[in-house]
């Protein structure tokens, strides 16, 4: 069994198997009714467990139909109506769990807690984003860019916007999969110096321009995200938005990109704020496509976890 905890931990042979097996799930759907099962079901007899301790729509609903496409069955959990939101201790937690379900998703704060269930869990966890990362999503997205571009390897691929979460997964994967990355954003937002490190150790091309037009010159894909994620306070609500404001991706930025630039943005979107309606629903976007590989990449996961 496997956890997938994170793109960095995870070897760079695994992600290309996940994306593989993804893609031919995906293929063998086609034109098929989404309810409809798979002609495998790997997941057989099996219950996982997804549990939630902040909001979700994609990662919700991916999982749980992911799960049942493959014949597996699904219990979703919120934090709040569990005893982990009480004082039970993590570690208690995933011993418990593990003696009724076959896997577990958690989407939690801090990576902290994410670790602790992996290390006392005996079934695999999987990481539905923390504070720190969101691996699930970025294994969407670059099969999001390999369906419509190829190969993502020497690639050029370009954020604007906060060093946040999904930042942090994509700088992993540039380590892992090879592709140069440049952050573009306020300095009291750089994203989590270890990240790019490992990135930068990995032989990827890393660069921080803080001029968000240089920055997306020449870029095959440009990526953004809320200004203001959910584990961020409020009341830092205005401050951010004004540092942010210089890097919304819109027309005026995407020329500078390449003419076949695709545009990302793992959702949900405010827009208007980190993105314009024109960029979000222009000849560049590929954000549903993005939306719908959540379905496909984590099915893949899933399989991968348990090895079936
Ligand atoms: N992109 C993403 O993870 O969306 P949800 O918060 O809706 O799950
Ligand atoms: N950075 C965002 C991603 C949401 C899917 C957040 O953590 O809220």
């Amino acid at each position: 069994m496997n956890h997938f905890l994170d793109i960095h931990k995870t070897d760079p042979d695994a992600l290309r198997s996940i994306l593989s097996s993804a893609q031919s799930m995906k293929e063998a759907r086609q034109g098929r009714s989404k309810g409809a099962r798979d002609d495998e079901q790997p997941l057989a007899g099996r219950m996982v467990a997804l549990i939630f301790e902040k909001p979700s729509t994609r990662t919700r609903v991916s999982f749980d139909v992911g799960v049942r496409q493959m014949g597996g069955e699904t219990l979703v959990l919120t934090g709040s109506e569990m005893q982990l939101g009480h004082g039970e201790t993590i570690a208690d937690t995933a011993r418990v769990l593990s003696r009724y379900v076959d896997m577990i998703m958690i989407r939690t704060f801090d990576e902290e807690a994410l670790l602790e269930l992996a290390e006392h869990a005996t079934v695999p966890v999987i990481n539905g984003l923390t504070n720190q990362s969101h691996p699930c999503q970025i294994m969407a997205d670059i099969l999001t860019f390999e369906e419509h571009r190829g190969p993502i390897a020497g690639r050029k691929v370009v954020w604007c916007g906060d060093g946040n979460n999904v930042f942090t997964s994509f700088a992993h994967a540039a380590g892992q999969l090879g592709f140069d990355l440049t952050f573009s954003g306020p300095p009291p937002l750089d994203p989590d110096p270890s990240a790019l490190e490992f990135a930068r150790a990995k032989g990827a091309r890393v660069e921080i321009v803080r001029d968000p037009l240089a920055a997306v010159e020449g870029a095959d894909l440009v990526v953004t995200d809320t200004w203001v994620s959910m584990h961020d306070s409020q009341t830092t609500r205005e401050r951010r938005h004004n540092q942010l404001r210089p890097y919304q991706v819109n027309e005026r930025l995407m020329v500078h990109a390449k003419d076949d630039a695709l545009f990302m943005h793992c959702l949900p979107a405010h827009r208007g704020e980190e993105a314009t309606n024109a960029v979000m629903d222009g000849p560049h976007s590929v954000i549903f496509d993005e939306a719908e590989n959540r379905l496909h990449a984590q099915k893949a996961i899933m399989r991968w976890c348990l090895a079936v």
